[in-house]
């Protein structure tokens, strides 16, 4: 089924002289193959780029951007029971969804949803964007279903305190407070959410603890309590947090635009750090590079312990829409360290067989 789906789409490319992904798809119906060709169960290619999964009611969500149209991103949803099928649900939100005066030059990045059990609403954190990248705020929506629609609560910059910004900064960080970009969403186990950002310029990561509709920062603010400065002046991005055996895990990328490089794990006792930077998880070819690819998720899968999938977009600058994913099984071994191991071709099985 799936292969006549993946030839059909292949055809369509080459009459339509459109680029293809990667020629080597196969077929992905019970397996993962990094970096090929992943389409959707009507055939078109996933447009989740940048993304996260949320698991609700027996369900996996994969939402993220939609690059179709290189003039306008758009946040999807993608349904599944077993995160090989994927159903689009459509496009959830949209920067026509914003208000009037934001609608016309704001673009959406790295969308992450949380379900929030007290206020019974699915909750969207966004990056939203213009260009030049020195708006960077975080876009805050919600809805009452999984599938949306989302509607807006605001756009912001979560922490205002000046740690010290100059004065001709062009992200005006001293009035604004640290700008807002790469960014990730995290339920603890006692239900506090927090959010993961790409703070002041992209030097420090911030970790903020979210009050109990999720929507905004805890108040009163105060650093060390409900924020923190993690991995000072490291320049680090996309942030994708873990927790496992009590200890919080934090993956990151460089900052080199579009461009891979070699990611970090950190690891924690405290949400709000101090985290230990460790060095490079990836193992494998080009695991330098991440395998050409950089973070954006790591998924814990239900009920395997200790089992993760990593999640990467394989970016492609000069046609965003074909940027591909890059899946990877996830494990901490007992000594704690965390491994990504590459595979052209894995399923869950793959956990049982990697030594711990
Ligand atoms: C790297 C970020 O991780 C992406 O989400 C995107 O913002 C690019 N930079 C833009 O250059």
């Amino acid at each position: 089924m799936l292969t006549n789906r993946i030839a059909i789409f292949r055809l369509v490319s080459i009459l339509c002289c459109l680029p293809l992904w990667d020629t080597q798809a196969q077929d992905q119906d019970t397996s993962f193959q990094p970096g090929q060709i992943w389409l959707d169960t009507s055939g078109g290619p996933i447009q989740a780029h940048g993304g996260g999964v949320l698991v609700d009611g027996g369900t996996y969500y994969w939402y993220g951007e939609d690059r179709t149209d290189p003039a306008q991103t758009v946040v999807s949803c993608y349904s599944s029971k077993d995160l090989h099928h994927w159903t689009h649900q459509g496009k959830v939100y949209s920067p026509n969804d914003l208000p009037q005066e934001l609608r016309a030059r704001c673009f959406i990045e790295r969308p992450k949803v949380i379900y929030n059990r007290k206020t019974n609403r699915y909750v969207l954190w966004a990056h939203l964007e213009q260009p030049g990248y020195h708006f960077s705020k975080a876009l805050v929506a919600t809805s009452t279903s999984p599938t949306g629609p989302f509607r807006f609560e605001r756009a912001f910059r979560p922490i205002s305190e000046d740690v010290g910004f100059k004065d001709d900064d062009p992200d005006q960080q001293k009035a604004l407070g640290g700008t807002f970009r790469d960014m990730n969403l995290f339920v603890d186990d006692d239900e506090k959410a927090y959010v993961f950002y790409a703070s002041e310029g992209n030097w420090t990561m911030y970790v903020v603890q979210l009050d109990d509709t999720y929507t905004a920062p805890q108040i009163p603010q105060e650093q060390g309590k409900t924020w923190a400065r993690i991995l000072v002046g490291r320049l680090r991005e996309a942030p994708a947090p873990f927790k496992y055996k009590g200890r919080y895990y934090l993956i990151t990328s460089g900052c080199t635009g579009w461009s891979p490089n070699a990611a970090d794990w950190a690891v924690a006792d405290n949400i709000l750090g101090p985290y230990e930077s460790r060095g490079n998880p990836c193992h494998g070819p080009e695991a330098a590079l991440t395998f050409r690819s950089q973070s954006t998720y790591v998924l814990p899968l239900p009920n395997m312990p200790g089992c993760f999938v990593f999640m990467a977009d394989r970016w492609n600058p000069r046609r965003l829409q074909d940027s591909a994913y890059i899946w990877l099984p996830l494990l901490i071994h007992d000594d704690g360290t965390v491994a990504i191991v590459w595979h052209d071709n894995w399923d869950l099985s793959v956990f049982e067989r990697l030594e711990r």
